[in-house]
């Protein structure tokens, strides 16, 4: 039985024995993402002095100014998830396309990760994370990475905060794990999440406001009317945790010059959808539910709401 303390290995062990059949590849997989995101969480943790801030003066494939430590960590995921064996395929953020490990032939799953979210808050020391989402390895082709989010076999985040914390979901409840960094484990520390049915706080650009639609405007400020909270870091990871755990929501919407909103289906999107769902709480872009859209391109962008039940049920029936 799970308890809390319990190492995020030996967990990962025992949620595989309840499927008989497992082969024990999703377990290995998931431990490829926990051994590449602990390594990020150490250069994380001496951004500061390892003299890896500033940008590595080159724009990724969205457009956006990198910096080194998102370089970095892509760097490192892309080693250790190839090296694991477990991938046929992977896909990042900050790659135009996916890469076939030459040592991930008879791998069962793909990959979708942001390796690092929240890149503009690494110079100033704010919260910010890695989000990853597996899919059945099914044709071989780029197509694997076009299934719908409620397919996603697992899907987390790693936060970077003011503690490490993993985490994830095999669609079987929502698990969080503390990094205890002296003896370097993920020990259980947020065992089955549930996001509250309704919450205070609100979480969006608000910088964004004169290009918002007229209903999402007159929501907003029905909100500010009744006393609710505000909250944005500008680094999704940590605006949805914040979310899991105390509810409320959290959205990127659409607006005047940005028709699809800002954050990316298949690495951003879609995972935290599938936790968030999985936590009992919900996720829409403002007309269908987020798990269920048929990704059509690697770097589709589709505006987001997520969070608490009852919040995002008054959002779809203030804006429709
Ligand atoms: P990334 O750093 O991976 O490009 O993602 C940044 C994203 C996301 O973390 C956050 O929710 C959003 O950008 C913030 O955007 P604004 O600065 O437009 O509010
Ligand atoms: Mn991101
Ligand atoms: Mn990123």
């Amino acid at each position: 039985m799970a308890h809390i303390g319990m190492d995020l290995n030996r967990f990962i062990l025992e949620e595989e024995r309840k499927h008989p059949n497992a082969t024990g590849s999703l377990s290995l997989a998931l431990t490829a993402v926990e051994t590449a995101t602990k390594i990020i969480a150490s250069h994380v943790g001496k951004a500061g002095l390892a003299n890896v801030l500033g940008r590595a003066g080159g724009v990724n494939v969205q457009g956006e100014e990198v910096q080194k430590l998102d370089v970095l960590s892509n760097e490192i995921m892309i080693q250790h998830l190839s090296d694991s064996g477990q991938f046929y395929a992977l896909a990042s953020e900050e790659l135009e396309e996916p890469i076939f490990p030459e040592n991930g032939k008879d791998g069962r799953y793909v990959i979708a990760f942001d390796p690092l979210d929240g890149s503009s808050n690494i110079d100033v020391n704010v919260s910010i994370g890695t989000i990853f989402s597996i899919h059945k390895k099914i044709t071989g082709t780029v197509e694997d990475f076009l299934q719908e989010g409620y397919k996603q076999v697992a899907a987390g985040y790693v936060l970077y905060g003011s503690s490490t914390m993993l985490v994830y979901s095999t669609g079987n409840g929502v698990n969080g794990f503390t990094l205890d960094p002296s003896v370097g484990l993920f020990l259980l520390s947020h065992p089955d999440i549930k996001i509250p049915e309704r919450g205070k706080i609100y979480s969006l650009n608000e910088g964004n406001y004169l290009k918002w639609d007229e209903k999402l405007k007159q929501y907003i400020n029905a909100l500010k009317e009744k006393g609710s909270s505000s909250r944005y870091i500008g680094s999704m990871v940590a605006d949805v945790h914040r979310t899991l755990i105390k509810g409320g929501f959290f959205a990127y919407p659409a607006d005047e010059k940005n028709k699809n909103g800002k954050l990316r289906l298949l690495y951003e999107v879609a995972p935290m959808s599938f936790l968030v769902e999985h936590a009992d709480g919900k996720a829409t872009t403002g007309k269908e539910d987020t798990l269920k859209i048929k990704p059509e391109s690697l770097h589709q962008r589709v505006p987001i709401f997520l969070g608490s039940k009852a919040n995002i049920e008054e959002i779809l029936s203030s804006l429709n």
